[in-house]
């Protein structure tokens, strides 16, 4: 059998999703350590180690980098050409069709509906999820952050920002809560979105993995 390719995934695209990822799993990571300090140093009288605001440091540069792709990918959503296959995806979410066909493809009872752009309603009410989340755990990641660096920059700039906001939350412990929160509704994401990937990748055979690496899909038999 012949197979053609079609570009589905910009350059852009691409990046962002595994900078994202790298950058939530050294959140992760580093985020149980603030949660629960689960390593301690050998105890030292010199004011040497530090491994806290080690931790906190790197969570805050792979805070920022998460943060700044994720405002990247929102702006290539909207204005990239390449990523037109996105935005026309929003049409499938209005078809109750498209939905049941989905629903029973899943189930392994039907076919694969014909779509109009890159995802279908289920995946894409999935992402509009997880960009809620990201942007929740930046917001609050900011909050728990100028608290410590309000003297200048970022931190400065964004103080009278998000001390609003804090307040709105409930409070410096609240807001803690919610960062905390809200990454395990990241982390329960991740297994069903590789899973999700998966399942596609084998029943579909378009090498959906291979998209989001190489930016090409196989055979899109069931686009419109
Ligand atoms: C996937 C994204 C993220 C995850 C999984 C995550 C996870 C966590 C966790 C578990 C904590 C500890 C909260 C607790 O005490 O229970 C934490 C603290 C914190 N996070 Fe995040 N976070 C994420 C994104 C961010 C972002 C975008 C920023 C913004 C720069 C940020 C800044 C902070 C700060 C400043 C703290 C407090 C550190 C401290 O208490 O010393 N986080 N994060």
């Amino acid at each position: 059998m012949k197979r053609t390719t079609e570009f589905e995934f910009s350059a852009g695209l691409r990046w962002t999703h595994w900078l994202r990822a790298i950058a939530i799993v050294v959140l992760t990571v580093t985020g149980f350590y603030l949660a629960y300090v689960f390593i301690v140093p050998q105890a030292s009288d010199e004011p040497v180690l530090f491994l806290n605001a080690k931790f906190r440091m790197w969570h805050e540069i792979a805070g920022f980098l998460l943060i700044a792709v994720t405002i990247f990918k929102i702006y290539l959503f909207f204005a990239d050409r390449t990523s037109l296959k996105e935005r026309v995806a929003f049409l499938d979410i209005l078809s109750p069709k498209i939905w049941f066909q989905q629903i029973k493809y899943y189930l392994f009872i039907g076919e694969h509906p014909k779509l109009r752009g890159a995802y279908n309603p289920i995946q894409f009410i999935a992402y509009i999820g997880l960009y809620m989340m990201l942007i929740l755990v930046s917001i609050t990641g900011m909050i728990l952050y100028v608290h410590s660096y309000q003297a200048g920059g970022i931190g400065g700039a964004l103080y009278d920002y998000m001390r609003p906001i804090e307040a709105m939350m409930g409070g410096l412990s609240m807001v803690r809560g919610i960062h905390h929160i809200t990454m395990w509704g990241i982390l329960i994401f991740i297994p069903v979105h590789i899973y999700m990937a998966i399942f596609n990748s084998i029943m579909g055979r378009e090498g959906s993995i291979d998209a989001i690496i190489s930016g090409y899909r196989f055979n899109k038999s069931h686009k419109r």
